[in-house]
């Protein structure tokens, strides 16, 4: 069991990476009014047909070749079941993926969102081909970071160069 929603999201953007994503959107919505906590990843991979959709969430299914077992999607839908919420897939081959978790925000079981700017960093780092999108609101209040304006201004300039790390940490409040 993963202990924070960071390392879920972890898992569910390499799935996006793994499917040929160029551009992942990744949403935290709390809202402790309606006490609910919604996560969605939305991707424009290469997406899956029907029949690949429908055993998404089952752990015997992957397309991995290095093991038989896929495990991203179900413990994710574990951990928002065990929350009161639950998990969906929509997708659409040559288009893309979505998923959503929904969680309810004050549920006992509910881990802690943890260091969702130090992974959206390594993402990012780790990821400089791939377009990433980050929206975190807490009722009316919302973060947003987006890697393509800071991109268009860096040119040549590689993500890994030690002042554009510096500069990642300071737009993700690191
Ligand atoms: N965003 C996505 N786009 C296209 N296919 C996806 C996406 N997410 C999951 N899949 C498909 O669903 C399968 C199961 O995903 P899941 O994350 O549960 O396991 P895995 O990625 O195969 O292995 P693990 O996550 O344990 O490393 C993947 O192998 C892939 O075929
Ligand atoms: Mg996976």
């Amino acid at each position: 069991m993963l202990r924070e929603l960071a390392l879920h999201i972890l898992d569910i953007v390499e799935n996006s990476i793994n499917a040929g994503a160029t551009r992942v959107t990744i949403e935290v919505r709390e809202d402790t009014r309606e006490d609910t906590l919604i996560i969605r990843v939305a991707d424009n991979g290469r997406g899956m047909d029907a029949a690949a959709l429908q055993r998404a969430g089952d752990p015997f299914f992957t397309t991995r070749t290095t093991r038989r077992v896929g495990l991203g999607l179900p413990f994710l839908k574990q951990a928002a079941e065990m929350c009161n919420g639950l998990m969906s897939i929509e997708s659409q081959l040559g288009v893309g993926t979505t998923v959503t978790a929904t969680f309810q925000h004050s549920h006992l079981n509910r881990m802690p969102l943890g260091d969702l700017a130090g992974t959206l960093l390594t993402l990012v780092i780790g990821n400089p081909q791939t377009d990433f999108i980050l929206r975190h609101s807490v009722n009316d209040e919302t973060f947003e970071f987006d890697t393509r304006p800071i991109k268009a201004v860096l040119g040549d300039v590689p993500l890994s160069d030690p002042a554009v790390i510096a500069y990642l940490k300071q737009a993700l409040e690191i």
